[in-house]
């Protein structure tokens, strides 16, 4: 019964090992840097990117304590003064690398080891795509592979242990004159120990998957969610050169800077109603939810009040007859009644929405960026007065297809930037504002003339609780 325990607790120990033992991989890394790095620095390690080439970095840092601090919150460290940071600041600003607050130790060694393993081997065989794209999946899949082989591997081992401890049992009952216990399979597998196992190793499972899941959901900063239309800011504001401010006029004027109108899309794709990428897929979306027919380029009257069936009609044609004239035929054939059925299905699931049960209305995005309600945020204010570009709070959005949070919107962001920001006070809003009166200011409280000509958001008042919070 001792033994029995014993390599119970033995089993266990193994189990609890194998989900310890991880400590820094490469393969963790890699798997770290696709998700978190890709999208700035370059998979070769080689080339720049929206931020440097990290191949021997480590070497340039000496320091591993400095590089790990600058890796969790480099904002921090290029405050502090450390001259790698500042360095790196003065030749890369305005663009800031995210905070990783969350990465462990081990986290971040298996990102320099992988790093270190791509610089100095290559990357082999892996071909640099979109950090985006299937890859990740198929990663992580592997992963779970791995654990669920892992636990069948330890399931077995401890199911023969079992047998094995049974038997010595055995021996020593019948050496001691008892009759041997005679255990089937079946009464193995069912014994208490072995379905404790089964718990314990699931529990340990689960529960780390749980856990790992659940720190990633508080956090929304590089929140990426599906939108109903697959739009592309890389295209528009990138390829194509359209500002931010043709799209979010309100920013100029307005607290909120809000997701244009159907009819500002409209300028453009009543003309533009194929897409290279999507055909008629995506555009055709726009077209369904405020009722222009792209047959007859016109708007139909009284498109609210149509029933489904009639929306379908009018689109499925559409689709149809593009996808015919696009392969030089007089009928749909069977691939093309797949596509129309397809795409019609696409419409549906992007545009008909549980507030209002049909087709006809607004797109509705998925909103990104959400401060809570106690705090205030002006886009106006940051935009048209302070000056300051869309990109140095939002990152390099021309950049992204999916539009993701790139800042954590936090308190400390929002302090830090009041903090070292130079007031801009050649705009007409400051006409009449006394500046001279903040440096005198400054200068009695004994800063120096320098320091006294600097005027950033906190000397006018941007740390004040009040000015933040309702
Ligand atoms: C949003 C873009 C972005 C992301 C994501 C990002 N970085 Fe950076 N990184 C930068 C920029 C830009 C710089 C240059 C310094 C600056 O402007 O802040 C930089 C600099 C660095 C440096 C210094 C390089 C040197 O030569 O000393 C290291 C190391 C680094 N990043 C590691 C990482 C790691 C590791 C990750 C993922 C956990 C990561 N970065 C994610 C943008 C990013
Ligand atoms: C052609 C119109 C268009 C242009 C140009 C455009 N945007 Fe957008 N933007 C949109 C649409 C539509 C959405 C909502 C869908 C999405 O999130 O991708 C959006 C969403 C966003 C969001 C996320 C809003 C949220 O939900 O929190 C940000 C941030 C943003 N845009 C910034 C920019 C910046 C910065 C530029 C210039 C580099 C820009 N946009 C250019 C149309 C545009
Ligand atoms: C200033 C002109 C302009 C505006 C405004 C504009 N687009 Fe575009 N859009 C384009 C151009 C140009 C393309 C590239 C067409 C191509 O693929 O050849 C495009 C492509 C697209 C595509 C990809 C189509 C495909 O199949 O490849 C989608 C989806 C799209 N736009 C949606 C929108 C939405 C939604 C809005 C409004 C928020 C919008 N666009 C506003 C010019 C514009
Ligand atoms: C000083 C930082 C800062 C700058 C500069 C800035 N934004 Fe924002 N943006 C934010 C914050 C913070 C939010 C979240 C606001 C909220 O939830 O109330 C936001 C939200 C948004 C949204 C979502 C809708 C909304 O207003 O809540 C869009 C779209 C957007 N920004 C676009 C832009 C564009 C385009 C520019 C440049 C013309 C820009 N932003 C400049 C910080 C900034
Ligand atoms: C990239 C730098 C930057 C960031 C990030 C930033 N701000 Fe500002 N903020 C400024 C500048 C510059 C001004 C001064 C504009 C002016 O001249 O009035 C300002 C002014 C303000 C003011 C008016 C202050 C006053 O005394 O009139 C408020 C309120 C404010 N910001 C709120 C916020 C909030 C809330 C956040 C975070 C969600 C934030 N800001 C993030 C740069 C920033
Ligand atoms: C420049 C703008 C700004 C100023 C000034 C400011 N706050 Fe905040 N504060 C914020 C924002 C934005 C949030 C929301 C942050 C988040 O969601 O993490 C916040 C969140 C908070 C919270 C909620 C806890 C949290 O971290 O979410 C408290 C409490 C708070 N602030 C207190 C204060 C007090 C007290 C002061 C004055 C000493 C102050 N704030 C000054 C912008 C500001």
């Amino acid at each position: 019964m001792l033994l029995k325990r014993i390599s119970w607790v033995f089993a266990l120990l193994i189990a609890a090992s194998v989900s310890l033992m991880a400590g820094p991989t490469k393969e963790a890394g890699k798997e770290l840097f696709t998700a978190n790095c890709a999208s700035c620095h370059n998979k070769n390690m080689k080339d720049k990117l929206t931020g440097p080439a990290l191949g021997g970095a480590q070497g340039r840092w000496g320091d591993d304590k400095a590089l790990y601090s600058w890796i969790r919150n480099s904002q921090a460290l290029i405050a502090s003064g450390h001259p790698r940071a500042v360095e790196l600041w003065n030749t890369w600003k305005p663009t800031l690398m995210n905070s990783f607050t969350g990465l462990k130790d081990d986290d971040i060694a298996s990102i320099l080891l992988y790093i270190d393993d791509v610089y100095t081997k290559g990357p082999g065989g892996d071909v640099i795509k979109d950090p985006k794209t299937d890859v990740d999946k198929k990663d992580s899949s592997s992963n779970m592979w791995m654990f669920g082989g892992l636990a069948l591997l330890l399931a077995l081992l401890a199911f023969a242990l079992m047998r094995i401890i049974d038997h010595l049992g055995n021996v020593s009952r019948v050496a001691a004159g008892d009759a041997p216990i005679e255990k089937t399979w079946v009464t193995s597998l069912s014994s208490k120990g072995f379905i404790a196992f089964l718990v314990f190793s699931s529990v340990l499972i689960f529960g780390y998957k749980t856990v790992d899941n659940a720190t990633k959901m508080g956090r929304t900063q590089n929140y990426e969610p599906d939108q109903p239309i697959k739009f592309s800011h890389k295209l528009h504001a990138g390829t194509n050169k359209i500002e931010c401010q043709y799209c979010h006029d309100s920013a100029r004027r307005s607290k909120h800077s809000s997701i244009p109108g159907t009819n500002t899309c409209m300028n453009c794709h009543s003309a533009v109603k194929k897409g290279s990428q999507y055909g008629t897929a995506e555009l055709t979306k726009i077209y369904a939810s405020i009722g222009f027919n792209p047959i007859t380029d016109k708007y139909e009257a009284g498109y609210d009040n149509w029933s489904e069936a009639q929306v379908e009609e009018l689109f499925k044609k559409w689709i149809g007859q593009e996808y015919m004239s696009s392969k030089s035929l007089t009928a749909l054939d069977d691939a093309g009644k797949d596509q129309v059925a397809n795409e019609w299905d696409g419409i549906v699931a992007a545009l008909k929405n549980d507030s209002n049960g049909k087709i006809q209305g607004p797109i509705e995005w998925t909103r990104i960026h959400n401060l809570p309600d106690h705090a205030y945020f002006n886009h106006s204010q940051h935009v048209n007065i302070g000056q300051i570009a869309c990109q140095k709070c939002h990152g390099p959005v021309e950049t992204m297809d999916v539009v993701y949070q790139y800042s954590s919107l936090g308190m400390g962001w929002c302090i830090s930037c009041h903090r070292e920001t130079e007031v801009k006070f050649g705009n007409g809003f400051y006409k009449n504002y006394n500046a001279g009166y903040i440096k005198a200011h400054k200068k009695a409280l004994g800063k120096s003339d320098t320091e006294a000509e600097k005027i950033v958001v906190e000397d006018i008042g941007g740390l004040e609780c009040q000015k933040c919070h309702y």
